[in-house]
């Protein structure tokens, strides 16, 4: 394994994203369950999701994000030297997803894995990915956030099946003198593990139990908005900053209603705020990955901005990272 120098900056050098070629609108879920635009829209604010084709993987959506990510990095697959990938979809039990990834790539013997943190997955991968460049352990990391989750949904359960989507989006890290990431912050509490979950498991080649997202949607809201205000707090406290120092905030696009009273809590304006809900619905791992690509590649996030990007899942799972681009 690379031992590099210690206290290096852990940088983005390249994003990259991907989603599915199929859309769907509001109006075709009308044609599933009983709902409609009106009541999707206000509610959460999604308007259409990406769905993968009957034969894209997760791990197909991951490689074409890598990439991408890859190319604007200028890196070649064996420049990688660490993969971490993030999804609660992955292509099978077991190698990771991160392993199968790897193999296309071809950065063959960097060490690869997967992490399991549902919609905070991404932010998770890129925590641990800086303490392996940090340490001096890595010099450059591969990040992956990538969902097929709307395998993971119960199509005549509207509660669940109109808020997500499918889609990927990476980054490159790389060691650097320059900032960089300055701080992570991570949190967990199991005691909700019930109120978001697929509770099924594989035992003797059948599931027990379902395999399908199970929410209660009030509770997650309300906890929602209450952990992630306070780790965006965290966040901006161990940096002596104030929200108006942060060029762009890039929550996790769970919900329009989450992001702008997240955003209200912490007085960051909406035209600060990047926002992808609205076509993308809610991909997991790969929302926040997937929003900052977007804001990069559209020139809204430019080389020395500070950004500060948050998630929240299942587990439940929160967390912070506040970095210069
Ligand atoms: C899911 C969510 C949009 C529901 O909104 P809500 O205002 O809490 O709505 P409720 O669950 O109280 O349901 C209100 C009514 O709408 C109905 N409803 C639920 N889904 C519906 C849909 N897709 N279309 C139409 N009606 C729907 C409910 O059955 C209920 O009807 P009832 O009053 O006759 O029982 C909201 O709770 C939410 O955003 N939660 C967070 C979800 C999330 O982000 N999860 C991922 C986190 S990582």
């Amino acid at each position: 394994m690379y031992q590099g120098k210690e206290g290096q900056y852990a940088k983005i050098i390249g994003t990259g994203g991907y989603l599915p070629e199929k859309i769907l609108t509001n109006a075709d879920i009308e044609k599933i369950v009983d709902t409609n635009d009106e009541w999707i829209v206000e509610r959460t604010g999604i308007k259409q999701r990406h769905i993968a084709g009957e034969n894209e993987s997760t791990c197909d959506m991951a490689e074409h994000a890598a990439r991408q990510a890859l190319e604007m990095a200028q890196c070649q697959p064996e420049d990688i030297d660490l993969i971490i990938l993030a999804t609660t979809t992955p292509d099978r039990i077991y190698p990771s997803t991160a392993c199968l990834l790897q193999e296309r790539l071809g950065c063959i013997g960097a060490p690869a894995f997967d992490v399991q943190a549902v919609c905070s997955g991404f932010v998770y991968a890129l925590t641990i990915a800086e303490k392996f460049i940090k340490t001096g352990s890595a010099k450059r990391a591969l990040v992956v956030g990538a969902e097929t989750y709307s395998r993971i949904l119960d199509w005549k359960d509207r509660g669940t099946c109109v808020l997500f989507g499918d889609g990927a989006g990476a980054v490159v890290l790389e060691a650097s003198a320059e900032p960089g990431i300055f701080s992570t912050h991570l949190h967990a509490d199991g005691r909700h593990k019930d109120i978001l979950t697929v509770g099924g498991q594989v035992n003797q080649g059948e599931i027990v139990g379902s395999g399908f997202t199970v929410m209660n949607g009030t509770e997650v809201f309300k906890f929602a908005v209450t952990q992630l205000s306070k780790v965006v707090k965290e966040a901006l406290a161990e940096n002596n900053m104030q929200a108006d120092e942060i060029d762009w905030f890039i929550p996790h696009q769970a919900n329009m209603r989450i992001i702008s009273a997240t955003a209200k809590k912490l007085h960051f304006p909406m035209e600060k705020v990047v926002t992808t809900v609205s076509e993308h619905g809610n991909t997991s791992a790969a929302s926040v990955p997937l929003a900052l690509n977007i804001a990069v590649r559209d020139g809204r996030v430019k080389k020395g901005q500070t950004l500060l990007l948050e998630a929240i899942g299942g587990g439940f799972t929160w967390g912070a990272v506040l970095l210069k681009f």
